[in-house]
């Protein structure tokens, strides 16, 4: 049987106040950086997602226990480089990205030989990105083709490094920070800019790192072999996860929404500040910091004149995960719009930009590419009546959300397949959506 959800009604309009997850890439962060203090951590709200739960996994394979309570989990650390030295461990990061990559920092040190995999869409990621600068510390590190599986063996020979990071991958940079957190001396790394939610949790655990930016890069040196201490920490809401409500709410008639206590840092509002160009009416309410991190409730209004935006490429970082969203206010807008610079797009789950074009043709939208950059023709009438299908074999979570809100938005007969993909970062989605008002049918069918 294959399960596929039936969508042919658009959203009534709604006026409501909503939680969205907890953000993913703080709650694996926390998670792992727990896995390396001195004591007991105590994260609340982490996010109860596959991603997150094969960052708990893996850390207990590497020796280090946790507990889930009542509303939070204990994660019992004991500091740097503790991790049991068990031979030929396999670490399984399934379709995580941010732990594969940022686990593998953690290793540089790994007496034994430990072997990473993960599930299809991973194993067709780059990992290139992670062996070069991890070789160059003195690690052992293998790759398939530069794709899992990963196979590192740590050494105690380690020297810093100064590394370039020019793909503007939060993950890589990442990865070498914490590969730093095990090395003596300071490792210096030039990285272009990108969610620095790594530099912050680094400042408020008081571990050595120093930060000085210019217009397009950060430059970070991480003084290693310092121990840190455990700390308590409760994950904000997820942006990115807000993002498919914020456009749902946009693209709806008379709607309004209300999300509550999200992370709001500027390295990860991309989404706002180029929907905000595009006269949407997006507001920020309650702002307060916690623990280096900005949190606010959003408020989003419908908006019925968009416009198009030529979007300026230094906000593609800062927005990298939310393009396929924005792409449907831009199909919605009345001109043409201008996205460039989008390579990083075809690096993630799937290969998000070809998808989107194909998605954006698929319901009438001309759309025109040259190499990584596309114009999406707008059309503000925009309204469906045909029969769409998204297929199972793309397994992309932001795939599967983006195709829901375009069909409760545009209208249409809507097939759209891989529900159980919204497990790795967002299994509220549907419920939230629902509550909203969305009529979701569930189908399953024979597979033939
Ligand atoms: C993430 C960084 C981004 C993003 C991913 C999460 C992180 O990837 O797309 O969903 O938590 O560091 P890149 O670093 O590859 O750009």
């Amino acid at each position: 049987m294959s399960k596929y959800i039936y969508i042919d009604k658009k959203i009534p309009p709604y006026k409501k106040t909503i939680e969205v997850s907890s953000d993913k890439s703080l709650s694996i962060r926390t998670v792992l950086l727990a896995s390396q203090a001195i004591g007991v951590s105590k994260i609340s709200n982490l996010l109860d997602s596959e991603d997150v739960l094969n960052a708990l996994k893996t850390i207990k394979k590497l020796g280090i226990n946790y507990k889930k309570k009542k509303n939070f989990y204990e994660i019992y650390g004991h500091g740097l480089n503790s991790f049991s030295q068990k031979k030929n461990i396999i670490l399984n990061a399934g379709n995580s990205g941010t732990l594969a990559r940022l686990i593998l920092g953690l290793l540089v040190k790994c007496k034994n030989k430990v072997k990473l995999i993960g599930d299809k869409s991973l194993s067709k990621r780059d990992f290139l990105r992670i062996t070069k600068p991890l070789k160059l510390f003195g690690v052992n590190i293998k790759s398939n083709k530069n794709q899992l599986p990963v196979e590192i063996q740590g050494s105690e020979f380690l020297t810093p490094i100064n590394y370039f990071e020019n793909l503007g991958s939060a993950q890589c940079k990442s990865s070498v920070m914490l590969a730093a957190l095990n090395v003596p001396g300071i490792t210096k790394i030039v990285a272009k800019k990108s969610r620095n939610h790594t530099e912050l949790l680094f400042k408020y655990l008081k571990i050595p790192i120093k930060i000085r930016s210019t217009n397009n890069f950060d430059i970070i040196e991480v003084n290693g072999l310092n121990q840190f201490k455990s700390f308590d920490y409760e994950i904000p809401g997820d942006i990115s996860s807000s993002a498919f409500f914020i456009v749902l709410t946009l693209l709806s008639q008379n709607s309004q929404i209300t999300i509550k206590r999200v992370n709001i840092n500027d390295s990860r509002i991309g989404i706002i500040k180029i929907l905000n160009k595009m006269n949407s009416k997006i507001f920020l309410k309650n702002k307060k910091n916690y623990k280096g991190e900005k949190v606010a409730d959003i408020l989003v209004k419908s908006s019925n004149n968009l416009k198009p935006i030529d979007c300026p490429a230094k906000l593609n970082s800062a927005a990298i995960d939310e393009f396929l969203v924005i792409f449907l206010v831009a199909a919605k807008s009345n001109g043409i719009s201008k996205f460039r610079n989008l390579s990083e797009l075809n690096e993630k789950e799937s290969p998000r930009l070809d998808i989107a074009i194909r998605f954006l043709q698929m319901i009438g939208i001309k759309v025109k590419k040259n190499k990584y950059n596309i114009k999406i023709y707008g059309n503000p009438k925009l309204s469906l009546s045909g029969k769409y299908q998204i297929k199972k074999f793309l397994k992309d979570h932001r795939v599967f959300m983006m195709s829901c809100v375009a069909a409760v938005t545009f209208g249409g007969k809507w097939k759209i397949y891989d529900k159980d993909s919204i497990k790795t970062s967002f299994p509220k989605f549907l419920t939230i959506l629902k509550n909203l008002g969305a009529s979701i049918n569930w189908k399953k069918e024979k597979i033939l």
